[in-house]
Formats: C-alpha cells, structure tokens, sequence
C-alpha cells in the first residue's frame, strides 16, 4: 500500500506550523479522544486514523493553536511553544552527536566525579551526575561504603542490574587458578567488557557483533574490543577461499589500525582508585584497562553490569522530578509515560 501525500497538504501545514506536515500534526494531537489524559498513551492506532488528513483550518490565539482536520472535522489544540519545541533536532543519545568527545586533558585535576551521599539526597546532583556518565562516558563515585555488594546498590540507582556469564555481581582479586587473566596481578590491555553476542548467565558466547556499530545514519554508536577473549576469525557461510583469505588480512589491517587509536597517549586517562571509589562507565565507547600490581597484596574489586538504557531513563527522571518541584506542572502535549 502506498500512502499518497499531496503537495497542497504539505504546504497548508506547513504554512501554518513551521513545515510540519498534517500528517504529523494529526498524529501528535493531545486530545481527550487521541491520547489518555492521565498517562498521556495514545488511545487510537494510525489505521484508526484517516490515511489522508488536511488542514480545514487554522485559528490562532494567545500562544495556542487550534486546527480542525479534514476529511472529518477532528478538532487539535496545540501550545505554540510546544510546537517550536518539536522542531528542534533530537541527536540520537547513543551516538557520537549526543557524546561530549574528550582527551585526557581535559580532565587534568578534575576528574568527573560524584559523591554517593548527596548523589542520594539530592535529585539534582544525581541527574548531573548521570548526565556526566552519558554524555562524558564515565563518573567516579566517591564514598561509596566499601562492602560487599555496594556497587549493586549504586547499580540499581541507575537501572537494572543484567545478570551475566560472571554473575550479578562479579570479584576480582587474584585467584589461585584463574579462568581470566583479570583475576591474577598481570596489566590488563585497555578492552570493553563483554563484547560478546550474547552475554547472559546460560548462552554460549560468540562473538559476532561487529567491533565497530553504527547506527542507520552511519554514526558511531558503540565500539567493543577485547583483545583477551577473540577467537580466530572464521569463513561466513558460503564464503570462497581466496576471499577470505583477503578478508582476513584486510580486517587484521583495520584491527591494528583502530587498536593504534585506541593506545595514543593523549586519549588515556589514568588515575588511581581507592577503597569507596565507584567508576561507573559507559561501557559502549569507554575502554578500561588497568597496570600491573603485586599477586600477593589485597586488591579486592566488585563490578557488575547494568543496561545503559535504564541510566538514560533514570536521568530522565530525576530532571522530571528536580522540574517539578520547580514548575508544579510537567503536562505537555507529548510527554507521555513508558510502558504496556
Ligand atoms: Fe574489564
Ligand atoms: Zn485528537
């Protein structure tokens, strides 16, 4: 099915509301019938709607403006100012547009860092706080009470806690007979973690997700690199010999050049952590590494994973709630809650 706009319908809308179309005006109408006043969910599908919809008129008056759609006379109220507010352009959060890029200069002295206590006190210090760990990519957490488990509870400040292969909560110390380099003194090369396809507590894990990931519009959304857990590179169904020989040798040209990136100097950012301390980092861009230490001292680190969405969601939150007690109010045409 093809749906047919005409270009008269394009232009009325966008004579009256800066370009936008009234399709999309139709669609985003906040009325009683289109989208529950409590919740703010949509109470009609797109197939309950006309597939051609016009703009019959248009009246102005104190900052709002009313349309009625034609074919059927349905009738939209919408604040100017929320209008203005939908033109702006959204960087999707996951890519670099919405990341702050940095050297470790930029940090000399000043190491983004939160403290727990007022982090749970305060809404506005914890929205700044997850603000800086998705924009920047990371935050130190200081004060946090060194004991078993505490990383869990900043954890599940910031979203749900995802249970991996290496558990809810994962230790690293030095073991006797370790099943990870990362549990014995050695330096650990800068690497994300988990860079595997599937990293549950039960699946087999395979790495076939690729090194670098964009998103549809070709910007970087996310890198994984561990050096310590790739496999040898293995033929695609169907692949012929000779072209994967070449693919083999052209990928190790890209790897070491990429790996060449990831090591210059000006990009490492190195500090020491003490007991309380709580990086918290966003595991999708921020590569973390570690030096050499002493197999027979004490060094006892807890880690765990919690999925990125829930920090962008809990941040989200804490500006509704710091908001609210400013303005009393947070409805808007749009604002809607999460959720089925
Ligand atoms: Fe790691
Ligand atoms: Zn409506």
């Amino acid at each position: 099915m093809t749906a047919v706009i005409s270009m008269s319908e394009i232009e009325a809308g966008a004579a009256a509301l800066g370009g936008l179309p009234a399709t999309w005006l139709r669609d985003n109408c906040g009325c009683a019938d289109c989208r529950d006043p409590h919740s703010g969910q949509r109470l009609v599908s797109i197939t309950d709607k006309p597939e051609r919809v016009w703009i019959a008129a248009v009246t102005a008056a104190s900052g709002s403006i009313t349309l009625a759609f034609g074919p059927d006379g349905h009738e939209a109220v919408y604040q100017e100012s929320w209008i203005a507010g939908q033109q702006t352009e959204q960087p999707d959060p996951r890519t670099e547009d919405a990341r702050l890029l940095w050297t470790a200069s930029d940090f000399v002295g000043q190491i983004p860092a939160a403290c727990w206590p007022r982090y749970l006190a305060d809404d506005g210090h914890r929205a700044a706080s997850l603000d800086r760990l998705l924009r920047t990519g990371f935050v130190l957490i200081r004060d946090v009470p060194a004991e078993p488990g505490g990383v869990l509870s900043a954890a599940e400040t910031m979203g749900f806690v995802r249970e991996t292969n290496y558990g809810r909560l994962f230790d690293v110390r030095v073991e006797a007979t370790p099943a990870n380099l990362a549990f014995t003194g050695l330096p650990i090369a800068p690497h994300t973690d988990n860079p595997f396809a599937y990293s549950d507590a039960a699946a087999e894990l395979t790495a076939t997700r690729p090194m670098i990931g964009l998103d549809p519009r070709g910007r970087i959304r996310e890198v994984r690199f561990n050096n310590r857990s790739m496999q040898p590179l293995r033929p695609w169904p169907g692949g012929r010999p000779g072209e994967v020989a070449e693919r083999a040798v052209a990928f190790y040209a890209a790897h070491r050049a990429f790996a060449e990136i990831l090591a210059r100097p000006e990009l490492m950012l190195t500090f020491r952590l003490g007991p309380e301390d709580c990086v918290t980092f966003d595991n999708t861009r921020i590569l973390h590494a570690r030096t050499g230490f002493a197999a027979t001292g004490n060094r006892h680190l807890q880690g765990c994973c919690a999925d990125l969405d829930g920090v962008a969601s809990s941040r989200r939150y804490r500006n509704d709630q710091a908001s609210q007690r400013v303005s009393g109010s947070l409805a808007h045409n749009g604002e809607t809650k999460d959720g089925s």
